[in-house]
């Protein structure tokens, strides 16, 4: 199989955290172009110094990490300290990075590697809030033929928001980016709460990270010990949902996800209801899809592909 070109953006936080190590230990399918932080669960001086914490964790300080946007585009910045804790990865206890961060500002890393690209050759993963994404779009729209697909995690379908009664975080941070990456035609998969609210790490789950007895194992063993505790609390759930690693995983082994390709739209307009995303389920209104909504995963199948990666780092 062909090898994927990704760009990855994330605002780490401990799920996107293992997203970059499952993306790290997987070479043989995509070549990782770099990393791009943004605010989200904490400020970006915290995502970009945690994506290089986890790129030194994983064995992989040669990797490109640039940082991005402060602040989302039109509404004041929201994090997540209180899931995440003040560093975002609290539990993984990692040195500060040595590894330095990149020059460029990550919108025009973004740019520059899609302009330098054949046709729908890029897929970009998005973990966070969209404001990169977006302002690379509006800054150099001819990008947009040059991805083959985003990826994102985000939203909330049929299952209820975890920020408000109506909005999922990432989606609830930027509304405004993720209506410019929704509505530019792109090819878009989104995994939103319905699918990561059934990837739960459960106490068995958690222990086969710890016994991986290597650092990753270790540091991935208390970060998701320590983020399990408020899934568990507010959702009675058996533990916390993986979400941003459900993207990676997409790319590697699509066939664990069901979804259905529908009509999305972000609500921007409500202040009630800001961040929605309001999918056509079942097609009321007949208008032509535009996204491939995951809702259900074979968590068995996840959670195995998960550690037998993270075992090789
Ligand atoms: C999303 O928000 C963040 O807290 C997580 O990293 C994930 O990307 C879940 O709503
Ligand atoms: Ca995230």
């Amino acid at each position: 199989m062909k090898k994927r070109s990704v760009i990855l953006d994330c605002d780490p936080g401990q799920d996107d955290a293992v997203a970059i190590l499952l993306a790290l230990s997987s070479t043989e399918n995509f070549d990782l172009l770099g990393i791009t932080a943004v605010a989200g669960n904490v400020p970006l001086s915290i995502t970009e110094s945690n994506a290089r914490r986890i790129c030194e964790l994983g064995g992989r300080p040669d990797i490109k990490v640039f940082a991005g946007a402060s602040q989302p585009l039109m509404r004041k910045l929201v994090t997540a300290e209180w899931i995440h804790g003040k560093t975002g990865i609290d539990g993984a206890d990692l040195p500060d990075p040595v590894m330095p961060l990149q020059d460029d500002h990550a919108v025009d890393f973004i740019i520059s590697s899609c302009m330098s690209a054949p046709d729908k050759s890029i897929t970009v993963c998005l973990l966070g809030p969209m404001t990169n994404m977006a302002l690379a779009m509006v800054k150099e729209p001819r990008i947009v033929p040059k991805i083959y697909e985003i990826v994102c995690m985000g939203g909330a379908v049929k299952e209820l928001g975890n920020t408000t009664p109506a909005a999922e975080f990432n989606i609830y941070v930027d509304p405004h980016a993720a209506k410019i990456v929704v509505d530019s035609d792109v090819p878009l998969i989104m995994m939103p709460l319905d699918v990561t609210h059934k990837a739960l790490v459960t106490p068995s789950r958690l222990q086969d990270f710890k016994n991986l007895n290597s650092p990753v194992g270790n540091a991935c063993g208390g970060m998701l010990d320590y983020f399990n505790r408020f899934d568990m609390t507010r959702y009675g759930f058996d533990g916390g949902p993986l979400h941003d690693p459900c993207v990676i995983a997409y790319l590697i082994e699509p066939e664990i996800f069901r979804g259905r390709k529908v009509h999305l739209e972000i609500e921007v307009s409500s202040e009630l209801t800001m961040g929605q995303t309001v999918a056509d389920w079942w097609n009321v209104e007949e208008k032509i899809p535009n996204a491939y909504i995951c809702d259900d995963l074979d968590s068995e199948k996840f959670f195995r592909l998960l550690t037998r990666r993270l075992a090789t780092l």
